[in-house]
């Protein structure tokens, strides 16, 4: 392990999307458009902004759609340029720029999220690396993406760190749940976490959310983290048993989260985006307060 850096960043994107079936039947999830962009394009954009050099897509086997998305396509090209300008062009087609290393790794079978970032262990070159989750989508506002605020915060710290918010009693169970320090802070030590755990035995309501920025030694914890809730290798386990070793803090980003993972969060997702998009967003919010408020 040689630099104190953080370039790769990984998108697990392998889940099978039962939540959103039967539209996941043949598009995946991550696909799923808010208002005008698949959800993983949101998350390619927050990594690239936020610095990101390696793109590792963890993806299901014989998977190829997240990659032709990413992929130039330079008819179209040609044909939009026809009657648009280049920025315009630029803008509809160029979801990555070519300085943006994507690699794309099979998950042969859905063996959790711990597996899933195991499997990229190869790519990872620095001392800590990055994994964001498609379907928690932040908006940042003028704070910047949620990448961006915890690459800041790195660059400070240089330790490990995840992005959490206060969760109601009834959500502990769909999240991993630190205990921190000091609750109230906006950036803390994580001294537990533990993965859906109930209200009861959750030791804060502290959530995490889908971005985590992780020692590369976690690699060698999650060969032997033991199977965990769902039957699943949990990220959230072997993050428990590296904290003795490695600094994890807890980081209270600014900005909105949807839980895109959910039919509501997504609804929500796309009103709130539709909201402020440049194009739309006058008329769509005019009809909103007229028709539905
Ligand atoms: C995963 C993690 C969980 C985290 C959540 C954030 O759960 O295991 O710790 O709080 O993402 O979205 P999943 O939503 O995949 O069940």
């Amino acid at each position: 392990m040689s630099e104190l850096s953080l370039k790769t960043i990984i998108f697990p994107a392998a889940g099978l999307g039962t939540r959103f079936l039967p539209a996941t039947k043949a598009c995946r999830k991550e696909l799923l458009p808010v208002v005008d962009k698949p959800l993983i394009q949101y998350a390619a954009e927050e990594a690239v902004d936020a610095g990101f050099e390696q793109i590792i897509f963890i993806v299901r086997k014989g998977e190829k759609s997240i990659a032709r998305h990413f992929s130039d396509v330079p008819d179209l090209r040609q044909k939009l340029a026809k009657t648009k300008t280049q920025l315009e062009v630029d803008a509809l087609t160029r979801t990555i720029p070519s300085s943006v290393e994507c690699r794309y790794v099979e998950q042969s079978e859905p063996l959790g999220l711990g597996h899933a970032v195991w499997l990229a262990r190869s790519f990872i070159k620095e001392e800590h690396f990055a994994v964001l989750l498609t379907d928690d989508l932040i908006d940042g506002g003028l704070h910047g993406g949620c990448m961006t605020q915890m690459m800041e915060l790195y660059k400070k710290n240089k330790c490990g760190a995840i992005g959490v918010e206060v969760v109601a009693d009834s959500e502990t169970k769909k999240y991993g749940i630190v205990c921190t320090e000091d609750t109230s802070a906006k950036v803390s030590k994580i001294i537990t976490i533990v993965e859906k755990p109930s209200p009861e035995k959750a030791p804060s309501r502290l959530g995490v959310v889908g971005r985590y920025i992780l020692p590369t030694s976690i690699m060698s914890v999650i060969e032997n983290t033991e199977h965990g809730v769902g039957g699943e290798i949990q990220l959230t386990d072997a993050i428990a048993a590296t904290l003795e070793e490695d600094r994890i803090d807890a980081y209270r980003f600014d900005g909105v989260r949807y839980d895109c993972g959910s039919k509501l969060g997504h609804l929500q997702a796309n009103v709130a985006y539709a909201r402020k998009n440049k194009e739309l967003g006058a008329d769509f919010s005019n009809w909103l307060s007229n028709e539905v408020m």
